[in-house]
């Protein structure tokens, strides 16, 4: 669908299409846009068929592409200054052997990976344009196959489940990253000024009213910018707990599972991953519930509680995230009304917080966040979002 952009989302993209036509000459036939989202609550919930919230950012990566009329593939990008040109089969060949156990990285194995998937049987050029951070927690994986998924399906296009669903195969069969549908889910419905609550089991994504500003909070993404280097190996190893804490207890996912269900699991681990997603699913359900009705401080503390489980009971977090949660947290004896809460987004071990915060807060959260990052190795950096954006869109 193509639609008209907001004025923020209008530079990048004729930026992009600038980019393309520098490198190849030609406009390209399509242009899209796929933007990194930050999910508010509900996190490592998807894989266990629970629910999520997550927002889109007008942070975006963008795919240009133009069909050629021989077998050549060339492929570049301004991030690190990749390009490189192929062929249709030597990237095919490639993504086979990714199958068998060599998993791909980098901008040339995510465009075999697709090519692959898609079964693409046409050279292209294509160019990719990003200022998503890397290595944030903020999607820039699932936005760049997005893009890419969805230019390589042009003229005729997919639908979005089958964007979502091929996208989701991509990191796992060829990335060699066991992800589950929110990132992927989240950058193909999500609409400017709502959230998406996301019933991974259902696979639905409905629009929430999320509108923050206009009750006087602010949004902060706060990315401590440390290395996510134990991520995969991680995050595999929760997927794996949790799905033996519901085989304990007869369930077909942690989704089904009652309250108080994780203190019939005996082994301690898993009763504390048990209680982190089940405590978790309940958190979204009233985040939804206390949005609708403007209660943003009591969004703001469900952050907060959120953050407590993924650090206790889950254990992805870092001294860094924690560090900045407990500078947000600091400032509520000084603010006469509201609440600001924090937590980290996304898989953890890394990467980025989330603030939700009453204006009047704004002064204090910056000395607080500054006095923090003399504390550590890597200085963070605030990215504010004014509103929720818009999902993944053609826009050429
Ligand atoms: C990563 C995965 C998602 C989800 C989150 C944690 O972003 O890609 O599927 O599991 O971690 O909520």
């Amino acid at each position: 669908m193509k639609n008209a952009l907001r004025p923020e989302q209008a530079g990048p993209a004729h930026q992009a299409m600038e980019a393309f036509i520098h490198q190849y000459s030609h406009p390209p036939d399509v242009l899209f846009r796929a933007p990194g989202r930050v999910n508010c609550i509900g996190d490592h919930t998807d894989y266990q068929g629970g629910w999520s919230l997550p927002i889109a950012l007008t942070l975006a990566t963008h795919v240009a592409l133009a069909w050629r009329d021989d077998a050549q593939v060339r492929v570049g990008s301004d991030l690190h200054n990749v390009q490189f040109s192929s062929t249709l089969s030597e990237l095919t060949q490639s993504a086979q052997r990714a199958i068998a156990g060599t998993p791909l990285e980098g901008l040339g194995g995510f465009t075999a990976a697709a090519v692959d998937l898609l079964a693409v049987d046409r050279g292209f050029d294509v160019w990719v344009t990003s200022d998503l951070p890397v290595g944030s927690g903020l999607s820039s994986s699932a936005a760049l196959s997005l893009g890419l998924l969805s230019a390589l399906s042009s003229p005729s296009g997919r639908a979005q489940a089958d964007l979502i669903r091929l996208a989701q195969a991509m990191e796992n069969r060829y990335l060699g990253v066991n992800s589950g549908i929110l990132d992927q889910t989240a950058i193909i419905y999500a609409r400017a000024d709502h959230a998406v609550f996301i019933d991974a089991e259902a696979g639905t994504a409905s629009p929430i009213p999320f509108d923050f500003a206009s009750s006087g909070y602010q949004l902060w993404i706060i990315d401590t910018r440390t290395p996510r280097s134990l991520a995969h190996s991680a995050y595999d190893q929760r997927v794996a707990e949790t799905r033996q804490a519901s085989r304990d207890l007869q369930l077909p996912n942690l989704r089904a599972a009652a309250k108080d269900d994780w203190k019939r699991l005996a082994d301690p681990i898993l009763r504390k991953r048990a209680r982190h997603v089940i405590t978790e699913n309940e958190r979204v359900h009233q985040s939804v519930a206390l949005a609708a009705k403007g209660r943003w401080d009591q969004v703001a503390s469900f952050f907060t509680a959120s953050h407590r489980s993924l650090r206790d009971d889950f254990e992805v977090s870092t001294p860094a995230l924690d560090a900045v949660v407990n500078a947000v947290d600091g400032v509520n004896p000084y603010l006469s009304e509201g609440f600001a809460g924090a937590r980290l987004t996304g898989a953890g071990f890394g990467g980025s917080v989330i603030a939700l915060f009453p204006r009047s807060a704004e002064a204090h959260l910056r000395n607080a966040i500054a006095e923090t990052a003399a504390t550590l190795p890597v200085q963070p950096v605030i990215i504010p979002v004014a509103q929720p954006a818009d999902g993944l869109r053609q826009v050429h």
